[in-house]
C-alpha cells in the first residue's frame, strides 16, 4: 500500500500547525463484544452501562454525506472502527457508498476479528474496503481471556486473521497493545507466529486514552525495550516509512522473514506529522484522541445545513488546530477529561 501525503502538493485544507488533513478515522458504534482491560473495563462498562441508541448514532446517509465534504477538503484514508465496528449491522454497504466518492483511495477497517467470517470478509471486500488490522494481544488463551475479558480463545481471532488473508485484502494487520504486567511476555511468542507470515505484527504502547483504563506510565512497555527484545531473538533493522506520518515505525527482520511494526506513541510521540481527524458514532469532529470534547456536526446535519456551510465549519476547526497532546503528555494532562477510545476508535 502506498498511500503518500505530500504536504506540499496537498490542494486541501491545513491546520494552525500547517498539518494537511488526509485520513478520517470514523467510530461507527460504542458497542464491542470484548470488554479489553485497558479499554472498556467491566468495572465501568458493565451491565448497567448506557450505550447510544440506534437514533443517536449517524446514519450511514449522514456519514457518506460527512465524508464527502471532507473528501473535498484534503481526506484521501479513511478508518471504520468503533467500539467493534463489525456489530453495526450492514457495515458493507457504507463501505460501497464511501468507496463510490470519487477522491478516497483507501478504506481500512480496525477490528477484533470475531466477526468476521468467510461470508463478511468477502461481501466487505467486495463492496470495496481495501485493508483490515486485526487486534490480537497473545498467543496463549490464558493472558488473551485476562484481556478480552469474555472468554474469546486465541483460535477466534486467529481464525479471522486467516479468513482477512484468505478474502484478498490489500493488507492484514495485527495489532498488539502491550501493557506491563498484563501481556508483555506475549511479545516473542507474537513476534515468532507473525514471522514469516506475511502479516504485519505492530505492536503498541499502552496509551492514556479517556479516564477508564487506570494508565500508569510505569506500565508502558517503551518501543525502546520492545525493539530489544525481538532483535536478541532475531536481528531486525529500521525501515524508512511507506508514506509521511505514518503512525508505526517499521522494523525488517533481517532474516528475510518480514516485517514488524511499532507505534510509539507514548514514547516517541508523531504528532508533528499528524493528518488524522477523527469522527465519533454520535458525529462529533475530533481533531486529536486525547481531546476532552469534539464538534457536533451531526446537529449541523441534522438543523440542515447545506453542504457549503458544514465546509466552511470543518475548516474552520481544522484551521484552528493545534493539538499535539503526545509531545506535551503531563500527569496533569492524564488526568483532565478525554474522550473513551470505545467513542472514538482510536
Ligand atoms: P494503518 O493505516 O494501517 O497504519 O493504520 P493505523 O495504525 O493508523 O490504525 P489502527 O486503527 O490499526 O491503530 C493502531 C494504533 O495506533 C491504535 O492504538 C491507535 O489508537 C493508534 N493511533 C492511530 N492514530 C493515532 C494518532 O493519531 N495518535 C495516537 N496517539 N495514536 C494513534
Ligand atoms: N492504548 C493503545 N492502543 C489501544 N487500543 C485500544 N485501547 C488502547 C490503548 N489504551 C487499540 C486496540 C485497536 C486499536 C484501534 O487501538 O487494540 O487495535
Ligand atoms: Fe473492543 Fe477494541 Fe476496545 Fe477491545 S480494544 S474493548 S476489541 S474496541
Ligand atoms: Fe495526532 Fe493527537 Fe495523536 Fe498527536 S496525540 S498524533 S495530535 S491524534
Amino acid at each position: 500500500m502506498n498511500t503518500t501525503i505530500h504536504t506540499e502538493q496537498h490542494a486541501g485544507i491545513t491546520d494552525g500547525l500547517n498539518r494537511p488533513i488526509h485520513d478520517l478515522r470514523i467510530s461507527v458504534t460504542d458497542r464491542c463484544n470484548f470488554r479489553c482491560v485497558y479499554c472498556m473495563p467491566k468495572e465501568k462498562f458493565g451491565k448497567g452501562y448506557q450505550f447510544l441508541s440506534r437514533n443517536e448514532l449517524l446514519s450511514f446517509e449522514e456519514i457518506v454525506r460527512i465524508v464527502k465534504v471532507f473528501s473535498e477538503l484534503g481526506v484521501r484514508k479513511i478508518r471504520l472502527t468503533g467500539g467493534e465496528p463489525l456489530v453495526r449491522s450492514e457495515l458493507e454497504k457504507l463501505v460501497e457508498q464511501i468507496a463510490g466518492i470519487e477522491k478516497i483511495e483507501d478504506i481500512s477497517l480496525t477490528t477484533n476479528a470475531v466477526l468476521l467470517n468467510q461470508k463478511r470478509a468477502g461481501s466487505l471486500r467486495d463492496a470495496g474496503l481495501n485493508r483490515v488490522n486485526i487486534s490480537l494481544d497473545a498467543m496463549d488463551d490464558e493472558t488473551f481471556m485476562a484481556v478480552n475479558d469474555v472468554g474469546v480463545p486465541v483460535q477466534k481471532v486467529l481464525d479471522g486473521i486467516s479468513t482477512a488473508t484468505a478474502a484478498g485484502f490489500d493488507s492484514v494487520k495485527v495489532n498488539m497493545v502491550v501493557k506491563r504486567g498484563l501481556n508483555e511476555h506475549s511479545i516473542l511468542p507474537m513476534a515468532e507466529y507473525f514471522h514469516g507470515s506475511g502479516q504485519i505484527l505492530r505492536f503498541i504502547e499502552f496509551m492514556d486514552v479517556g479516564n477508564t483504563n487506570s494508565w500508569k506510565n510505569s506500565e508502558v512497555v517503551t518501543a525502546a525495550e520492545i525493539a530489544g527484545l525481538i532483535h536478541a531473538q532475531r536481528p531486525i533493522e529500521k525501515v524508512a516509512p511507506n508514506y509521511r506520518g505514518e503512525v508505526a515505525n517499521r522494523w525488517r527482520y533481517l532474516d528475510g522473514g518480514g516485517e514488524i511494526g511499532i507505534i510509539a506513541s507514548v514514547s516517541e510521540p508523531f504528532c508533528g506529522d499528524c493528518s488524522r481527524a477523527r469522527l465519533s458514532a454520535v458525529g462529533k469532529l475530533y481533531t486529536c484522541l486525547f481531546a476532552a470534547d469534539g464538534h457536533d456536526l451531526m446537529r449541523l446535519v441534522r438543523d440542515g445545513v447545506s453542504d457549503t456551510e458544514l465546509s466552511d465549519k470543518i475548516t474552520a476547526l481544522w484551521s484552528g488546530r493545534r493539538d499535539r497532546y503526545s509531545e506535551t503528555r503531563t500527569t496533569e494532562s492524564v488526568l483532565r477529561p478525554k474522550v473513551e477510545m470505545s467513542h472514538i476508535g482510536g
